[in-house]
């Protein structure tokens, strides 16, 4: 286990449940700062009410610029980890490449299937009988980096896209710290191979067991 705590910085654009659930389940890492693009983000109140350092950084002149001095900001806040939590921006391919292997979001849907918006209305329009949640890492793409872990939600005939989105809420709610927190402990390990740009995870034997008790799913090994 490492001495001191993981250190990451939350990026979030909207409602903020994530980041307050994740503010709630810290044991393994601390979060040293919450980072939003949208200045009426319901988020932005919840994580001062929850003492964090909070920064908020709109769109004054253009988005170029919004997203340098939010990079900027981040990169100040020195983060072992940077976690997206509902942050609705699309990353910079240079600031991806200079935090490879350090970026994490949460996605709703078991990707690769559904990358983008509106994904529960597209899996009961698919007919499927399962859906959820994927905790990935960020890589150039739209939500398409390594898949660390999923959870997954039976889609019922009676389901609108509303409901699901609450099941599926539950469960990011259970599987994004248990990651992180499994990461600061370092149970799960990002590796990263510069010369190939590849980006490699590693699991403990806890964490499969663990997984598998809590209805996770790995990647196969
Ligand atoms: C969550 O459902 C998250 O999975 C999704 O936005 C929501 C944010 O909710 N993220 C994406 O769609 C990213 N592609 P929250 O603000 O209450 O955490």
């Amino acid at each position: 286990m490492r001495g001191q705590k993981l250190n990451i910085v939350v990026l979030i654009s909207g409602r903020g449940s994530n980041m307050e659930n994740l503010a709630r389940h810290s044991t393994h890492f601390s979060i040293n700062g919450v980072v939003c693009n949208n200045p009426d983000a319901p988020g932005l109140e919840i994580a001062h009410s929850l003492g964090l350092k909070t920064i908020s950084i709109s769109k004054t002149t253009t988005l170029k610029a919004q997203k340098a001095e939010i990079y900027e900001c981040v990169r100040s806040l020195k983060p072992d980890l940077i976690v997206l939590a509902g942050f609705m921006q699309i990353l910079e391919p240079e600031f991806v490449s200079d935090f490879l292997g350090r970026i994490i979001n949460i996605h709703p849907s078991l990707l690769p299937k559904y990358p983008g918006l509106h994904t529960h209305q597209r899996a009961i329009d698919a007919g499927d009988t399962s859906h959820g949640c994927s905790v990935h890492i960020v890589d150039s793409g739209i939500d398409t980096g390594p898949v660390i872990a999923q959870a997954a939600v039976e889609v019922k005939s009676c389901d609108t896209a509303d409901s699901l989105q609450k099941k599926v809420l539950v469960k990011e709610h259970k599987i994004y710290p248990w990651v992180i927190n499994s990461i600061g402990a370092g149970e799960i390990k990002i590796e990263v191979d510069d010369l190939n740009k590849k980006i490699y995870t590693r699991y403990s034997n806890l964490v499969y067991k663990e997984a598998t008790e809590l209805n996770f799913c790995l990647p196969e090994r």
